[in-house]
């Protein structure tokens, strides 16, 4: 069996945050609301009303923790652009500030030797924006490519490789369908034309990208999925399920079309959302890389709610996060070579952009981290095995922060924060993984 020092040579270690989940200083240097700052305000939205409006601090820290990343021998450090630091208002005016905090952060990056692999939009849209209907309005697409181009301008002297969009499945679907994630909407099946216009901004913010000799990434949260019994009602629900987590955000990006959404109940224009030409607008400029977030599989049921075509049901026998989350490293090795015999040669290489686990703060020696990840790499070594192109992956997270709608409850950090202080400290995960990666450059240990 292969393991994680099989991985190839070169392969890429880094870890993963995002901006509202660190960055605090939400009223500082210009920067504009955004509809984080709005929801987390809301009474009973977040768990104990907790807001990102400190978080981690790393506004003001950042020199501190690309320390810590320094310490554990990392390629790249994925973080994400505060849409609102750059245009306050959501498009027009640049705000100087805001852009200067992330030259200065990819120069210290790059100072020692980490390539900064940011995100264009990891879901604190410009409250402005949300105003005029948020991701639901086609305008937004075009705001976004508007942005993208700003920020590649300044920082694509330094910065190879952008990711445009996290997780528009999970930002749809919590944000836009059930309402228990920023901007609070519950639209149901109706909040799908919001996925449409963040993959038409993705193909938008690609061109500008790749306009300026750029590469373009897109991270999805992907899922295995699987049947609860080999009862057609239930394989049939899975594949309704499986289009509306993965092939809907994957297949317009990769095929260049949408998948059949029939089994969602939902008309083939999104309900008139997609324009004639929209999906070459979203395959044309092509992908360098898929970004796979990756926490578990979902195991889906015929449906018992007439209002939805499956049921998700939970995975028997399994050991869970602190979160609730079941744990199956084998999941991430069926994911990654279920989309290669899906997608083929239209599968670009993929990277690993998140994967990790909630662990409880009373865990010592953080042990659980170290099971998940240790397990999650071998099972990725299989996939590689198994021939998929996998180049790197980012770990879920440096330190814990700011977990959406749980508030500081979960706790995903390699580097344990306390709130109250700012006091990092590194757990044993991240003496684990600042080992794992030197031993794996230096070929497998005795
Ligand atoms: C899912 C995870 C997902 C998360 C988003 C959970 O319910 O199990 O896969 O990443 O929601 O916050
Ligand atoms: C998101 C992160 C989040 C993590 C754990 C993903 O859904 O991209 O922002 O903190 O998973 O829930």
């Amino acid at each position: 069996m292969p393991d994680r020092y099989d991985l190839p040579a070169g392969f890429r270690w880094g870890v993963a945050t995002a901006a509202y989940q660190i960055e605090g200083a939400v009223g500082e240097d210009g920067r504009g609301p955004s509809v984080w700052d709005t929801f987390a305000a809301r009474p009973g939205a977040v768990r104990d009303g907790h807001t990102g409006a400190v978080a981690c601090d790393h506004y003001h820290r950042y020199p501190e923790d690309i320390s810590l990343m320094k310490g554990l021998g990392l390629d790249g450090y994925r973080f994400s652009i505060a849409w609102p630091r750059i245009q306050p208002g959501g498009s027009g005016p640049l705000n100087p500030a805001g852009l200067a905090f992330y030259d200065r952060l990819v120069d210290a990056l790059l100072e020692v030797g980490i390539t900064p692999l940011p995100t264009l939009f990891h879901w604190d849209l410009p409250q402005a924006l949300e105003d005029d209907g948020g991701w639901l309005d086609r305008d937004t697409a075009y705001r976004f490519a508007e942005y993208a181009a700003v920020v590649a301008d300044r920082l694509g002297d330094r910065v190879p490789a952008w990711i445009t969009l996290n997780e528009p499945f999970v930002h749809t679907v919590f944000g836009y369908a059930m309402g228990v994630h920023a901007p609070g909407r519950a639209l149901m099946f109706e909040a799908l034309p919001a996925a449409h216009h963040q993959l038409l901004g993705h193909g938008l913010a690609a061109s500008v990208l790749h306009e300026r000799g750029l590469e373009v990434m897109l991270s999805n949260n992907l899922t295995p999925v699987q049947p609860a019994s080999s009862d057609p009602a239930d394989v049939a629900a899975a594949e309704a399920y499986d289009v509306l987590h993965n092939r809907m955000f994957t297949d317009p990006v990769l095929f260049g079309r949408y998948p059949d959404l029939s089994a969602l109940g939902v008309p083939d224009d999104i309900y008139g959302a997609v324009h004639p030409g929209d999906t070459d607008l979203i395959h044309a400029p092509g992908l360098d890389g898929l970004g796979v977030n990756y926490y578990n599989p979902t195991r889906v049921a015929a449906p018992t709610d007439p209002g939805l075509p499956f049921d998700l049901v939970d995975i028997p026998d399994v050991p869970r996060t602190a979160f609730g989350w079941p744990v199956v490293p084998d999941g991430i090795r069926q994911l990654l070579v279920g989309l290669k015999e899906l997608y083929g040669a239209a599968l670009p290489p993929v990277t690993i952009t998140e994967n990790g686990c909630s662990v409880d703060e009373s865990a010592d020696p953080d042990q659980p981290r170290i099971d998940f990840m240790s397990a999650h790499l071998d099972a990725l070594a299989a996939a590689v095995a198994e021939g998929v192109d996998i180049r790197g992956y980012y770990t879920w997270s440096l330190l814990d922060n700011y977990e959406w709608a749980e508030g500081y409850h979960q706790r995903f950090g390699l580097v344990h924060v306390d709130f109250a202080t700012q006091t990092r400290t590194p757990k044993a995960s991240y003496t684990w993984y600042r080992d794992l990666i030197a031993g794996h450059r230096a070929g497998r240990p005795e």
